[in-house]
């Protein structure tokens, strides 16, 4: 057998139905539209709503689409990963309450958290089982209920962040295409600057940790901005050296959705058309380790087969990197 490779054959996103726009968000914070469009580039997100409802609702329900999508039974498939900050519960891993939730028993599962750079490490993770022969069929999801952490009282926050998720199916395949390279970095002296404080091991939940509201993510936003565009294009720049690529060789560069200004930044960096850059922050704004398979999935029809494909992201942690992949479909 020759070498395998860890192919993409299937793509699916998922939102819920209920949406907040600008215009709402003006009548809860100290915001206009105006601001947030010209310094986000969003103009409404989704948001999850109905009790006992979780991340692994939205994970479900994208699974369960993918899976009829590509003609793939719940018993076929060998391993799931979920990439997410916002797992239903501490533990235990909300990859394996989305397969109970769609009917998968056959496979074994868990959840990777890095922030919004979650779903590029999962996809290379999940790569690996497939390149190795072990594993033949694997679902890769991003999914993030970022509402259940966002203080809608916290304008520098409740602006910019959405619940979505996106879910994808991993195939072998001997022909070259699929994954087939990433450059990640990690930096974790960055969590000074996006993090949540309360709740893990360094400060459990007390009464003083929900009064503070201490539950919610804080983002320092103007250095996060500063190392996600110097991040994510120079791990663009050293995939593409290392492959002997150059930006001319690729059709799309998909990157991590958390502000249009970052987006247009990266592109002007690496001279890249922006009619290339994939984007859709407008709609879901930054749904976390969603953007990437929900950006998969809207523009799935607009992918040839043979596309060469850089996906981009840049997270807390601080996480980043970019993958390069071929579509195979
Ligand atoms: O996905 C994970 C990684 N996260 C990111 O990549 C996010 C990176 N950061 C950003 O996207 C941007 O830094 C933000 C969108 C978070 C903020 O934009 P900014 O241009 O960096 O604004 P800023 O924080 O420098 O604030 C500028 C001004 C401040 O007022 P003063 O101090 O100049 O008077 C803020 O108080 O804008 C004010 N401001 C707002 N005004 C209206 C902050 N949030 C708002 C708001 N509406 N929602």
């Amino acid at each position: 057998m020759g070498k395998l490779f860890a192919a993409i054959t299937g793509v699916q996103g998922y939102v819920p139905e209920d949406v907040l726009t600008n215009q709402d968000l003006e009548k809860m914070v100290d915001t206009s539209d105006e601001w947030i469009t010209s310094r986000t580039g969003i103009k409404k997100r989704h948001i999850l709503k109905g009790e006992g409802k979780a991340t692994s609702d939205m994970g479900a329900a994208a699974v369960e689409k993918l899976m009829s999508k590509t003609n793939t039974s719940p018993d076929e498939v060998e391993m799931i990963i979920c990439a997410t900050v916002t797992a239903d519960m501490k533990f235990p891993d909300t990859a394996n309450t989305i397969a109970d939730k769609v009917g998968i028993k056959n496979a074994f599962g868990y959840d990777i958290n890095a922030a919004c750079s979650g779903f590029l490490y999962a996809l290379t993770t999940a790569a690996k089982f497939v390149e190795s022969g072990s594993h033949k069929k694997v679902i890769v999801v991003g999914a993030d209920m970022m509402s259940s952490i966002i203080d809608y009282t916290d304008r520098t926050t409740c602006i910019i962040f959405g619940d979505g998720c996106g879910a994808v199916l991993l195939e072998p395949s001997e022909e070259p295409c699929g994954v087939l390279d990433s450059v990640f970095k990690s930096d974790g002296s960055g969590r000074e600057f996006l993090h949540l404080k309360a709740g893990g091991s360094l400060m459990p939940t007390s009464e003083e940790t929900v009064k503070k509201n201490l539950h919610y993510v804080y983002q320092d936003g103007r250095p996060v901005f500063k190392a996600a565009v110097a991040g994510m294009s120079s791990t663009i720049k050293e995939v593409l050296e290392r492959n002997d690529l150059t930006t001319d060789d690729i059709d799309w560069i998909i990157p991590h959705q958390a502000n249009m200004r970052i987006i247009n930044s990266v592109a002007h960096m690496l001279d890249f058309p922006m009619e290339k850059v994939i984007v859709n922050i407008e709609k879901y704004g930054n749904t976390t380790a969603g953007t990437l398979p929900l950006c998969l999935s809207d523009f799935e029809n607009q992918f040839k087969k043979g596309d060469k494909i850089i996906l981009t992201a840049f997270g807390g942690g601080f996480t980043w990197g970019s993958t390069l992949l071929t579509w195979a479909y």
